[in-house]
């Protein structure tokens, strides 16, 4: 099928792209998988085919990671100064920003998402942290440290060196910033990468590509490649001689990622699932904090790791707030990404249609009531209603599981104590908002729950310098800020008798 006619408006650079088969980033050239074989990526607005790409197995696995140690150990990497590896950073953050529309487009095209969002967050997103790990590629530092051993003089310290060849897997809620988010900090420490971006979003990442080897990347130091989580994922997470590996996805994932990694013993960091409370006390600023939780949970078609998705309200204003939540849902435009009206657009897959669709089903089985939505659209595309949950049990699976879609379950409270045991009653903790007036309490509450972020009076606020990660199951180790350094590199400490 020839893509133009599908998508009549798209920019040229964009049909272009899409109207070749991809093939994979592997030593500095374009390859196709050493099988042959392609897979379909779709359009979730349509459910059309929107392009082929290289379906890389165990073999181009194997390719790219021998790539990725040549380019570590010889060659013009590691002998790179640091502030030139910022400087390549730079260049990448200042050409991805040159593309953004082009860059808008396709996330848009491959993901689902609303392409007003694409341009002002996800894009925007990705270049910022570039810049700012780029920053740090020149401020890794050690110390000197004074020694007590006996009988002689010592002069001792320590060196922050690269971690080595770094797998890492994504997915394909955020993929630009995911990639983002994975790629500079490990590229501003002089690691060098075999990344694999998810099966459903791999575009923007090969585009990335192209913008690297743009940039002046030597070959070997970024490696990309495409294929499914159980084979090429699998590969990559299970190869002896990766030194570590990162990943973000589901937590069922991250055990398999954890088992894979044993046979070698290689680092592993995990950002994982959630199932965030978001909790409205009785004098939080209503103005604020309806459009909080409807964002909190809806933006990105509720396909976000933090979303709000149990909104915890005070009962004296839990009628108010259900319904302020319900009127957002209602006010959402519905619609192909790319139709600029559009704010919430389609779940990504039908997989995801169909496994969000299913927690519907349960939830209003086990007793739940829909406030608002509660069903998918007829028709083609993926596209879930936005729906707000109430009369809900914290034993029902759609309190107790991450659904992944715009499904918020709201349940009333009376006391702060009680409000928390309930918000840490999960196996996640990756993240939490509190919404009062009350600085003294959102401060007390914040200290309390188990979470690796918690918002106040604001909610999904990111940042490249804060550090983000999760508590319990959500996950280990910190991304961004300095925090990130620590899951990219070595420390050693050198001892010299004097
Ligand atoms: P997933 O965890 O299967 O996929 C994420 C990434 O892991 C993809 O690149 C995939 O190819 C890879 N992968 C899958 N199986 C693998 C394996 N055995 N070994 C190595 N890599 C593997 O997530 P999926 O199936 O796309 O979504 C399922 C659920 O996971 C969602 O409904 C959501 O609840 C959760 N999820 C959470 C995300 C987060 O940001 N924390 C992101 C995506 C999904
Ligand atoms: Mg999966």
């Amino acid at each position: 099928m020839a893509i133009t006619t599908v998508l009549p408006n798209l920019q040229r650079s964009v049909a272009e792209f899409l109207g070749k088969p991809r093939k994979m980033l592997v030593d500095g050239k374009w390859v196709e998988a050493a099988s042959g074989k392609t897979f379909e990526t779709y359009n979730p607005a349509t459910g059309e085919v929107l392009a082929h790409v290289a379906e890389g197995d165990r073999e181009d696995i194997d390719r790219a990671v021998k790539a990725a140690r040549r380019a570590f150990e010889s060659g013009p990497w590691p002998a790179m100064s640091p502030s030139e590896r910022g400087r390549l950073l730079l260049k990448l953050a200042d050409l991805l920003e040159s593309h953004l529309e082009e860059f808008a487009e396709l996330e848009t095209l491959d993901n689902g998402k609303p392409v007003f969002f694409s341009r002002i967050v996800d894009i925007p997103t990705a270049v910022d942290v570039f810049r700012y790990m780029a920053g740090w590629a020149t401020k890794v530092e050690g110390s000197t440290i004074p020694i007590s051993a006996h009988g002689a003089q010592y002069f001792a310290y320590t060196l922050r060196e690269p971690l080595g060849v770094v797998g890492q897997i994504i997915p394909w809620n955020f993929p630009m910033i995911m990639a983002s988010w994975k790629l500079a900090p490990a590229l501003a420490v002089g690691c060098t990468v075999v990344l694999k971006p998810a099966e459903q979003t791999p575009l923007t990442a090969l585009r990335l590509g192209e913008l690297a080897l743009e940039a002046g990347f030597p070959d070997g130091v970024l490696n990309i490649v495409t294929g499914f989580g159980e084979t090429a994922g699998a590969a990559l997470a299970a190869h002896p001689d990766v030194d570590k590996v990162a990943f973000t996805g589901s937590t069922e994932v991250g055990k398999l990622i954890l088992g894979a990694a044993t046979g070698n013993l290689k680092k592993v960091s995990l950002e994982l699932g959630g199932k965030s409370p978001n909790i409205v006390f009785p004098d939080a600023d209503l103005q604020a904090a309806i459009p909080g939780a409807a964002n909190a949970i809806f933006f990105n078609q509720g396909q976000c790791c933090t979303a709000g998705s149990r909104l915890f309200v005070h009962k004296s204003i839990f009628d108010e707030v259900v319904d302020g939540v319900a009127q957002a849902a209602k006010r959402f435009t519905i619609g192909p990404g790319l139709d600029p009206s559009t704010n919430l657009g389609p779940v990504v897959s039908k997989e995801q249609l169909d496994r969000v669709c299913g927690y519907l089903e349960s939830g209003i089985r086990e007793g739940a009531k829909a406030v608002v939505g509660g069903h998918k659209r007829s028709g083609s595309g993926y596209f879930v209603e936005p729906t707000v949950l109430v009369d809900v049990k914290p034993e029902m699976k759609v309190v107790r599981e991450e659904i992944f879609g715009p499904v918020v379950t709201a349940i009333p409270f009376s006391e702060p104590e009680e409000v928390v045991r309930s918000a840490n009653h999960t196996v996640y903790g990756l993240a939490a908002a509190v919404w009062t007036r009350d600085i003294s309490k959102a401060h007390r509450v914040a200290a309390k729950l188990r979470a690796g972020t918690v918002w106040i009076n604001c909610y999904n606020v990111f940042d490249p310098a804060l550090p983000f990660g999760g508590y319990k199951q959500s996950g280990w180790g910190r991304e961004m800020g300095h925090a990130v350094l620590e899951l990219y590199t070595e420390t050693k400490a050198v001892c010299a008798q004097l």
